[in-house]
């Protein structure tokens, strides 16, 4: 990997405790950031921590309260924060008129509710850095990487709560670049086409399922859908979680600190 330093950086990954998040907060890691990790299931946020040294904040990201406790564990474990990841995410499908409001609302409140509840309750600390360091007349560039997928950006067909919320997401990420511009926050988002994790395997009766609120989710993709889906990937293939997660860390490092506003999409070429 190129050298990118994040020493004394401080990164916070939401639905890092597997898949692609896990990838992002492992490849954090080895950049030298301390790591500030979050997923539903405690089980993989102890695993995830023993790992690569991270400090785990098990819990629902889609809880009213969470960001709040999430942000200020992080602050005060590390003392700063200058880098969040917004990628806890899952998928509920279905045709339009069997979208229950529920389902529907699950969407936005995982992919939209939750990551703008972060960065609200991460404002205060940024806009008071900033303002410290500017004083200072000393530049720090903080980041924000608020994940999405070609469904937000294309739409998809079976998917009108998945792509709303990933389109919403980056209507949160515009913004947010310009309201933060000014405390050199670069915020930005990273679209994913089809990478290797359980939200594509093909969908089964014992496949893999969510656990929302008591209630299991199955998560995947219908297994014919997938492989028309696959046909039409220019690079001919999956992407792989590390692959997913470098170009969330070009966005995490000094080598985007004039990229700002931007979605990026990782998808092999793919378009839907
Ligand atoms: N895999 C793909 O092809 C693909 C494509 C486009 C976008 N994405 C997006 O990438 C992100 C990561 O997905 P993945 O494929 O790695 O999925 P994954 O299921 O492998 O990992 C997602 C993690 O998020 C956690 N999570 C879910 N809801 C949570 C909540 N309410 N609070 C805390 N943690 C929660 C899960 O427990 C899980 O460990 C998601 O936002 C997803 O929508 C994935």
């Amino acid at each position: 990997m190129i050298g990118i330093d994040l020493s004394k950086r401080t990164a916070l990954v939401t639905g890092a405790g597997r898949g692609i998040g896990r990838a992002i907060a492992t490849q954090l890691a080895s950049a030298g950031a301390s790591v500030v990790m979050n997923d539903l299931d405690q089980g993989l946020v102890d695993e995830v921590c023993g790992e690569i040294d991270a400090h785990g904040v098990p819990g629902d990201v889609t809880e009213p309260n969470f960001a709040q406790k999430l942000v200020e564990s992080a602050i005060a474990k590390y003392g700063s924060l200058d880098i969040i990841v917004n990628n806890a995410g899952y998928t509920w499908d279905n045709v339009i008129q069997k979208t229950t409001d529920e389902q529907f609302q699950a969407m936005l409140d995982i992919h939209l509710m939750a990551p703008f509840r972060i960065l609200r309750a991460a404002s205060c600390y940024i806009r008071d850095t900033a303002k410290k360091e500017a004083a200072e007349r000393r530049r720090v560039t903080r980041k924000v990487v608020n994940i999405t997928s070609i469904a937000g950006t294309d739409g998809n067909p079976g998917q009108a709560g998945y792509s709303s919320g990933k389109a919403g997401i980056i209507g949160l990420t515009k913004t947010m670049a310009k309201e933060w511009g000014r405390y050199n926050v670069t915020v930005n988002a990273v679209g994913f086409g089809l990478i290797e994790t359980r939200l594509i395997q093909p969908l089964s009766a014992d496949g893999a399922s969510i656990d929302i609120q008591g209630r299991q989710i199955p998560v995947g993709v219908q297994a014919s859908v997938l492989e028309n889906i696959k046909k039409s990937v220019p690079l001919g293939r999956l992407g792989t979680t590390e692959e997913a997660a470098n170009a969330v860390l070009f966005f995490c490092s000094p080598l985007s600190d004039y990229v700002t506003g931007e979605v990026m999409i990782c998808g092999g070429g793919m378009h839907f």
